[in-house]
């Protein structure tokens, strides 16, 4: 292959994942159009090609399909504040086709590292893993025409109680992430009335990148 090509086979791969994260944005309404399983499996499936502390692979994702459990998870992301702000359409959450809550896992981290996890870690990688499954499982269902938000105001005990996670906070839920087919009268947030100032900048490349020192 010629350096040419080279160069522009790199090129067509940067304007995918780079078109994949511009399109990304978290979304506040889905159509009643459940996603089919394959493509949640596919979803799913690419979520776990992630790096983790020591390939410890410490995370989880709890899909939640049940009607009753959705509405339970969507109380505890206080769901009904986010629709009375005009931020998100009604049952942007409990409505949603799928709610995938994404956990950390400390005793998958103290298997390899030793317990107590806080104790053999810098930070806590079990969460931070957490958060790198959930940027690819929201990436992937972007790139299946899929779209998804990430919710991280949670009340931990309410999602603990619906979900039946262990209550000695060794699974931890990191977020809830409502997936499905974008309903097209849905919003961006920043159009909503809660957002008077309107769509905020993203940080010029100057403001947040540093060469060779500070
Ligand atoms: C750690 C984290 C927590 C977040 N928690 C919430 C939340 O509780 N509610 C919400 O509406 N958005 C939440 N978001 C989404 C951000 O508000 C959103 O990503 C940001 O405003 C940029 O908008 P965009 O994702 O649409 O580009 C969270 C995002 C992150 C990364």
């Amino acid at each position: 292959m010629s350096t040419r090509n080279v160069g522009r086979q790199r090129h067509s791969l940067d304007a995918n994942l780079g078109g994949l994260l511009r399109r990304r944005r978290n979304v506040y309404g889905f159509l009643p159009k459940p996603i089919p399983e394959d493509i949640l499996m596919k979803v799913l499936e690419n979520a776990t090609h992630v790096p983790s502390a020591g390939f410890t692979q410490d995370f989880d994702f709890v899909v939640v399909r049940d009607v009753a459990t959705k509405k339970k998870i969507a109380a505890a992301a206080m769901e009904d504040e986010y629709v009375r702000q005009g931020v998100a359409m009604r049952g942007f959450i409990s409505a949603a086709p799928v709610v995938i809550v994404p956990c950390g896992n400390k005793p998958r981290f103290e298997a390899k590292y030793g317990k107590p996890a806080e104790k053999n870690a810098r930070l806590p990688w079990w969460l931070i893993d957490a958060g790198f499954a959930s940027l690819a499982l929201i990436l992937s269902a972007f790139e299946e025409g899929l779209a998804a938000s990430f919710v991280g105001a949670v009340d931990d005990d309410r999602i603990v109680s619906a979900l039946g996670l262990p209550r000695n906070g060794s699974v931890m839920p990191l977020a809830v992430i409502p997936i499905g087919y974008r309903d097209p009268s849905e919003k961006p947030a920043w159009k909503s009335k809660r957002r008077s100032k309107g769509r905020i900048p993203r940080r010029p490349l100057a403001e947040v990148v540093h060469w060779d020192k500070w």
